[in-house]
């Protein structure tokens, strides 16, 4: 397969935000739990939380963290999360089967992502709860002193206010799965209400109302426009959710799936300037694409067999995915997808973390490791800086059932004004051919080749284990070279390659 690619540093398409290296922690099987906290780990510090945990987690290169869901916010009193450890209740959580000790809350939360260099991006309850509750923690987080709530803070041992920035107006209330579901019309009221009450509080607060948990959900398209009808002027992002795994075994349609990505992003924006245009308003919304990845929904059914309730576990290991080389590929894509449109999102969260649909998996007592899917995200995390660009990109296309004609090789490039650097993302998405692929660089000047390397491996079902944890890395890509402004460059089947110059 030949394909040409033209990067002009000109054709820009937005600036990119590091909000869209965000991720996500829930309070989910063992992502916090045996997770990030692990008091009894021999490498854990003196608050209980995994130090090996936290430098993978930096190495990876996370900005914001969405807390603490996902489903299961959509139950939780967040005050049950605070104060004295010995006194917080044990609950039931509805969304997973599982019994919640409330070990490690807010306060620790917010003491955690200090240590990561981390945002907090919080998720109020808009399920069993409503406007107070929403109220209440944002005085409990955001008030320096002087009130009940944000007093009851540093008498808990939190000083300093949180200072939250980012919060979600709930999760994935369109889903009939998610605890409080109801109508669109029935949400945007809600959110509408919760939103400018929050607001009164502080009027600078950036806040994501929930879109659709996916683009095939039955209501998508129709759920944004009522809710956008109700909120837009008091909100800032509305949030998209994506989750991809092969159909049936096509991984070439598998491997195409950032197609349904872009295709997802541009219908909502698209219902979000009618909302605009309706209203006459100057106001741009974003999207907040708060969760994405790869996960295979189908394979796992663990919370399905948790069926006794009196026998819940506490931290039981649940969507537990081993990332393969192919979906590590797909991941790759995903990001594409995501930087191509940085105009209009500007925050994402890759779900989750640690263990949970996670780059990073943990053993109790033992090594922690990263998985597939972590390369593509540390290595686009810290070089994709500055603006994104518009390319052009001729290249030979395949056939799929879903998504119709789409190009073997996928794409992205940003440039970073002040420092001269460009760096490409690509992806090959043929099972079996090589692409070969020049790109003219001459409108970058005197660009030199820093470092190229590539995610691929002969077995595609290759993974990261507790028994190989190394087994896949990127390596450096020794058929690229740079002469007289034209890269050439050969990308495996099915790899994942980064260029920097
Ligand atoms: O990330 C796992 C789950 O996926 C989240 O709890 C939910 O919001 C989504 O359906």
């Amino acid at each position: 397969i030949r394909a040409h690619l033209t990067i002009d540093p000109h054709f820009t398409v937005g600036p990119i935000d590091r909000r869209l290296f965000g991720s996500f922690v829930e309070h989910l099987g063992r992502c916090v739990y045996d997770g990030i906290y692990e008091p009894s780990h021999p490498s854990a510090d003196a608050d209980g939380f995994r130090t090996d945990v936290i430098d993978l987690v930096k190495e990876l290169g996370v900005s914001t963290v969405r807390y603490p869901g996902g489903n299961f916010v959509s139950g939780y009193r967040w005050e049950d999360g605070v104060g004295p450890r010995p006194e917080r209740p044990r609950r039931l959580d509805l969304a997973w089967h599982s019994t919640e000790t409330n070990e490690v809350g807010l306060d620790e939360f917010a003491g955690w992502l200090r240590k990561i260099d981390g945002q907090l991006m919080y998720a109020v309850n808009l399920g069993t709860r409503g406007v107070q509750d929403a109220l209440d923690v944002l005085e409990y987080a955001n008030i320096r002193s002087g009130t009940a709530l944000s007093d009851r803070r540093i008498a808990n041992g939190a000083q300093e206010p949180h200072d939250i920035r980012m919060w979600c107006l709930g999760n994935e209330m369109d889903g009939p799965w998610q605890l409080g579901h109801g109508t669109a019309e029935d949400y945007a009221q809600l959110a509408a209400k919760t939103a400018r009450a929050m607001r009164q509080v502080d009027a600078d607060l950036q806040l994501v109302v929930c879109g659709s948990s996916s683009a095939h959900m039955p209501t998508f398209g129709e759920w944004e426009r009522v809710v956008l009808e109700h909120t837009y002027d008091d909100v800032d992002f509305i949030s998209c959710h994506a989750y991809y795994e092969p159909r049936d075994g096509d991984y070439p349609e598998f491997l195409a799936s950032a197609v349904d990505m872009d295709r997802f992003i541009e219908s909502v924006v698209a219902t979000a300037d009618h909302a605009k245009a309706v209203r006459g308003s100057d106001k741009v919304m974003y999207i907040s694409f708060d969760e994405w990845n790869v996960w295979y929904q189908s394979r796992y059914h663990e919370v399905d067999r948790i069926t006794d309730v009196a026998t819940w576990p506490v931290a039981p290991r649940l969507l537990e995915d081993q990332y393969s080389v192919v979906d590590a590929v797909v991941f790759g894509s995903l990001l594409i997808a995501l930087l191509r449109h940085a105009d209009r999102v500007t925050a994402a969260s890759l779900a989750q973390l640690v263990n949970v649909i996670a780059p990073i998996m943990t053993e109790p007592g033992g090594p922690a490791w990263r998985q597939t899917t972590f390369f593509p995200f540390s290595i686009t995390s810290a070089l994709a800086r500055g603006e994104s660009l518009e390319l052009k990109l001729e290249c030979p296309c395949y056939d799929t059932e879903r998504y119709g004609e789409v190009p073997y090789v996928d794409a992205v490039a940003t440039h970073d004004r002040e420092t001269g650097k460009t760096s490409v993302f690509l992806v090959n998405r043929s099972l079996d051919e090589e692409v070969s692929l020049e790109i003219d660089v001459r409108m970058l000047g005197a660009a030199a080749l820093r470092s190229v390397r590539t995610l691929h491996d002969d077995d595609i079902h290759a993974a990261n284990t507790l028994s190989e944890p190394e087994r896949v890395t990127p390596r450096s890509n020794d058929s690229a070279s740079l002469e007289d402004g034209t890269l050439t460059i050969t990308l495996p089947p099915v790899s994942w390659t980064a260029v920097e110059l």
